[in-house]
């Protein structure tokens, strides 16, 4: 991970979904270098626990809660866990996402269709929904504002990328979600989005051959800056979105891609 000087994250709660590998898990750690305490949420209770055990190694607070967050109830019983232990929230990352199996969109299941929107567009709605309901409640602890959204879109959802229609679509919809929350929850919550490109995490499981593969079955192009990309990649520019130097800033879908998706 780059070296950094500032602390920028002190005193503030930030919830982090799917967190449990991957993006999730190096924002997570970035955020707490900053100064955070930590929810760590994700299906997968293992890397939850290690995510944790990294952010306490750190000197942070740390809350493990194994939800779904393409489940209301689910959702809202994390919520309400969090302010019952902390008594605020003042980031929320919707990072848990899902490929989907690669099929042309002629070939793919209804099934498999709802799996991939349930978890990407209804799960990043359902925490925001849950989330954005308290936080508006919340005094201004920290600056102009009450509290910040930051949604992990993806390059998909700029572009569409074949063979994995129903995940490019669904992050088309993520975009959408941030203008709209941007828009309603405005002035007193900023609502930001993160477009990744091709990074080596699980969603290709952790293997730069699959990524490359991948690539040539998107027909996707090349990328400028020559590598694929990390998970650390992409934490600076959530811490950036989560601390006040972006308070000025709501609705945007900022790409962090190496130079793939210039839109
Ligand atoms: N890796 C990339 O190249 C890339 C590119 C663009 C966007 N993204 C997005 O980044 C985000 C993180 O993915 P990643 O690349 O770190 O992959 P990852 O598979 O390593 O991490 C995703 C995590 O989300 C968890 N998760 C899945 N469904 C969940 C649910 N319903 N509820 C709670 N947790 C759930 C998984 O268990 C996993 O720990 C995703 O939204 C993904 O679409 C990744």
């Amino acid at each position: 991970m780059k070296e950094f000087s500032e602390q920028r994250l002190g005193g503030r709660i930030a919830l982090v979904t799917g967190s449990g590998s991957g993006i999730g898990r190096a924002i997570s750690v970035r955020y707490a270098k900053e100064g955070a305490d930590i929810v760590v949420n994700d299906v997968n209770l293992e890397g939850a626990n290690e995510t944790a055990k990294m952010i306490e190694k750190l000197g942070r607070k740390v809350m493990v809660v194994r939800a779904d967050v393409g489940k209301s109830a689910e959702v809202e019983a994390m919520i309400e866990k969090v302010y019952n232990k902390w008594g605020r929230l003042d980031i929320l990352v919707n990072n848990a996402g899902i490929s989907g199996l690669p099929y042309i969109l002629i070939e793919q299941t209804e099934e498999e269709w709802d799996r991939v929107m349930n978890t990407n567009v209804k799960g990043a709605w359902l925490c925001s929904k849950f989330a954005a309901i308290r936080m508006l409640k919340q005094e201004k602890k920290f600056g102009e504002l009450r509290g910040k959204i930051i949604n992990i879109a993806s390059i998909a959802g700029k572009t569409a990328v074949p063979h994995i229609g129903a995940y490019s679509v669904s992050k088309f919809g993520v975009v959408a979600l941030t203008q709209v929350l941007a828009k309603e929850l405005a002035p007193d919550i900023t609502v930001n989005a993160i477009c990744p490109g091709f990074h080596v995490t699980g969603i290709y499981l952790n293997s730069e051959e699959v990524v490359r593969e991948s690539m040539k079955t998107f027909k996707a192009p090349e990328i400028l800056r020559g590598r694929l990309g990390t998970a650390d990649d992409v934490a600076p520019l959530a811490a950036f979105l989560a601390s006040t130097d972006s308070d000025y800033m709501t609705g945007q879908s900022i790409n962090i891609d190496g130079g793939v998706e210039f839109h």
